[in-house]
């Protein structure tokens, strides 16, 4: 199958992008990374990229208005041809020219179901709101923070005594999974926009992330 290339743009630590990049390795996912972009010069995320020798890239927003920091960035992704981009855990306000650009090319991973809990710390959001169902969600990115049609999201529970470091860890768990299974339906094609929701066509596709 051919591969989609993406780019991922990251801002800390990467735990997502390093399930992107074991599941490429371990084959079960058909893309490539073409590079991960991050706005942080710290992102343990671009250690973890150049350790398996994908291109990683720090762009420096300090002083630069928004949109010639994110044409500066679009400017990289033209010039690799990016297929998809992938916004693992990157922890700035987007510009709408930027959706205009990559329209439906990029998808963002959410620690709550939307349209619950958009925003910061999600996973605190839910506990405070006494939720006993909370999880994450793998959407198209539009110029709304954390909207956009959902493509796969997981449910999992909250138990009694969760602190927001335990419930946020068993929800990364699952993020690991509908991440590169939602980029992997992408790559199959099999992911269709109609307004603000996404249908899937599952006929014959192999669940690995389950
Ligand atoms: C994840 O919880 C993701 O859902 C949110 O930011 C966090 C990034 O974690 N958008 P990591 O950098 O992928 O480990």
């Amino acid at each position: 199958m051919k591969k989609i290339l993406l780019a991922v743009m990251v801002s800390g630590r990467g735990s997502n992008l390093q399930s992107i990049i074991d599941n490429i390795e371990s084959g079960k996912l058909d893309a490539q990374i073409s590079c991960v972009i991050s706005d942080a010069e710290s992102a343990a995320a671009l250690e973890r990229a150049r350790k398996h020798g994908i291109e990683a890239l720090f762009l420096d927003p300090e002083g630069k208005k928004r949109e010639d920091y994110f044409a500066e960035i679009t400017r990289e992704l033209r010039k690799r041809n990016v297929e998809l981009i992938v916004m693992a855990g990157f922890m700035r306000i987007v510009p709408a020219s930027f959706f205009k650009e990559f329209e439906n090319k990029i998808i963002n991973i959410h620690p709550a179901l939307l349209p619950s809990f958009r925003g910061l710390r999600a996973q605190k959001q839910a506990l405070e709101a006494g939720a006993k169902i909370a999880g994450c969600t793998v959407h198209f990115a539009t110029p709304e923070v954390d909207a956009g049609p959902i493509i796969q999201q997981k449910a999992v529970e909250v138990r009694e005594g969760d602190s927001e470091e335990s419930l946020s860890a068993r929800i990364l768990e699952q993020e690991h999974k509908i991440l590169p299974k939602a980029i992997q339906l992408i790559a199959e094609n099999r992911v269709k926009i109609d307004g603000n929701k996404v249908s899937v066509n599952w006929k014959g596709f192999e669940d690995e992330w389950k």
